[in-house]
């Protein structure tokens, strides 16, 4: 199977790359040796490699910075993955692309689910719904996983940044009121490898019958406050802090160009029910991402 993948150095881009290799021949990119801003470059690229199975885990990912670099946000969020998905139709290739929890404005205070209306707060949301609207229309053998709080040991996660911080300040003031469903990519990559083995040889049709929008993210929910607690407490160089406390916070103490919702957990028992398998409780794939290293 030839699996195309976009975004191979970001953090789930990263983790893709291991957990897809065992399935078949894995050609990817990431900017800049692929602009997916450039419509052409993107076009060559899917029409001479003619993959099976379209992978894209690119995205313009800085939520403030889109604020101000709107155009760039949605040609990458929007207007790519459209592309993709138009041209995975004209090829008979499955597309796996990923989505976000913000989408929705937070407003709801329950874990969201797939029919929950959305209502983006900020340019990164809108272009992301804009993508998902677009993989959705132009293509039928397609899954978008929407996904949360992103993390990987690598790069500059909030995982890594409290890390940082914890070596460099003796009190950490951490916001408690956003509360959403922190993701370890490791296990995101490895469901999705899950679901290129499930769909074997004819992804195509198999996508074609049960593909569609799904929530996926690290089983429950907790605040920033709660999540910087467990990354100090899972710290396997404990003796390195310096952090004496941690203190809760508001996210208006911390202003930002960005809007973001305060309750975007997300509820991903519609893949359960459909793929039979789910993404471990939040805290445990933390114990087990910082044990990894
Ligand atoms: N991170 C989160 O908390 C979070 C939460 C919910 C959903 N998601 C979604 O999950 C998916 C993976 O996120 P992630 O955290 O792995 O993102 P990431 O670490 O920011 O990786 C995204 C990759 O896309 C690349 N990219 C950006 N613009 C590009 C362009 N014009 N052409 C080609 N490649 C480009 C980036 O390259 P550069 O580094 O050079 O820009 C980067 O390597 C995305 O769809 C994201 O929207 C993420």
């Amino acid at each position: 199977m030839r699996i195309l993948l976009f975004g191979k150095n970001g953090q789930l881009g990263w983790e893709l790359c291991q957990t897809l290799a065992p399935l078949g021949e894995v050609i990817a990119y990431d900017f800049p040796e692929v602009d997916l801003s450039v419509e052409e470059s993107l076009i060559h690229i899917v029409r001479r490699l003619r993959p099976e199975v379209i992978v894209n885990a690119a995205a313009y990912t800085a939520v403030d910075r889109a604020e101000s670099e709107v155009e760039r946000a949605f040609a990458v969020n929007a207007r790519a993955p459209g592309l993709m998905a138009q041209e995975a139709q004209a090829l008979g290739a499955a597309l796996v692309h990923y989505s976000t929890d913000y989408v929705f404005d937070g407003r709801k205070g329950s874990p969201y689910i797939e029919t929950d209306a959305p209502n983006p707060l900020g340019v990164y949301g809108r272009s992301k719904l804009e993508g998902e609207r677009a993989v959705e229309q132009a293509c039928r053998a397609y899954i978008t996983l929407r996904t949360s709080w992103v993390y990987s040991l690598r790069g500059d996660s909030f995982v890594a940044k409290v890390l940082q911080w914890s070596r460099q300040q003796p009190t950490l003031r951490v916001v408690d009121d956003q509360l959403g469903s922190p993701t370890w990519a490791h296990t995101l990559a490895d469901a999705t490898a899950r679901l290129v083995a499930m769909g074997g040889k004819d992804m195509f049709g198999w996508l074609r019958e049960r593909g569609g929008l799904y929530h996926l993210a690290g089983d429950g929910f907790a605040s920033r406050f709660e999540w910087a607690q467990a990354i100090l407490r899972y710290d396997p160089r404990r003796e390195e802090q310096v952090t004496r406390q941690i203190l809760p916070a508001h996210t208006l103490d911390f202003p930002t160009p960005a809007q973001r919702p305060l309750f975007s957990a997300l509820d991903c028992t519609k893949f359960g029910d459909a793929f039979g398998f789910r993404l471990p409780a939040w805290e445990e794939a933390l114990g087990l991402a910082m044990g990894a290293g």
